[in-house]
């Protein structure tokens, strides 16, 4: 699929972006791998270094194939992870890899009425398509347990353009700051990203 254009500047609305990431799906993780794309390790790393959580429960919206769920369970075996996606394709991917406990087909800007919380929410790679960050960062803090914590990847144009500084400082009434990584590479061997935009790594945790 040639995709490097749409995804630097967007693909669209939302039913846009399923489709997308559903006819994507099937070498998605090889395309990924040739753009060097490893935020899910580092993701991974800064989780084992900043918090203190072992084992749990996780959430991990836009999880499309399981690039991040796989990278978890490599470093800590007793995680249990569900998933959730639009792209149904990918949800089918994910699901081959044995990895998630549950798939949920779903927008993660829709509120999810769940039974039980989560120590861990993660979205990587996926703020991209974020219209609404005031629901997200309210409804992420509903799924979560006191004291548990969210990780996210923003994309450093995106940071700037958004202002992601002031909406760390918004959501302060619910969360505390933990980490905000410098800008590193996101796709550094995609020729429309290069090192030039790169991506910022944020954990917040529930007050
Ligand atoms: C770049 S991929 C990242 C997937 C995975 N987290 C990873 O690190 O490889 C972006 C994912 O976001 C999903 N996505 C985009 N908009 C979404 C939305 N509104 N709700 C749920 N998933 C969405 C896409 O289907 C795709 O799987």
């Amino acid at each position: 699929m040639n995709s490097k254009k749409s995804l630097l500047h967007g693909i669209g609305n939302q039913k846009e972006t399923r489709l997308y990431y559903d006819s994507w799906a099937d070498n998605y993780d090889e395309t990924l791998k040739t753009w060097n794309y490893r935020a899910p390790q580092k993701s991974v790393k800064i989780l084992k270094k900043y918090t203190s959580i072992k084992s749990g429960l996780i959430l991990d919206l836009a999880c499309g194939t399981g690039l991040f769920g796989e990278e978890v369970l490599k470093v800590f075996d007793s995680f249990k992870i569900d998933g959730s996606d639009i792209s149904s394709i990918s949800l089918k991917i994910a699901h081959k890899k044995n990895i998630y406990r549950k798939l949920f087909k779903n927008n993660f800007e829709d509120k999810m009425y769940l039974k039980i919380n989560y120590d861990i929410v993660s979205l990587i790679g996926a703020m991209t398509y974020c219209k609404k960050h005031k629901k997200l960062f309210n409804n992420v803090s509903k799924y979560l347990n006191k004291g548990g914590v969210f990780i996210f990847t923003q994309r450093t144009d995106l940071w700037d353009k958004l202002d992601f500084n002031q909406k760390l400082i918004d959501i302060s009434k619910n969360y505390n700051l933990i980490y905000k990584s410098k800008p590193i590479d996101y796709l550094p061997k995609n020729n429309d990203f290069t090192k030039n935009i790169k991506i910022r790594i944020v954990l917040i945790q529930k007050k």
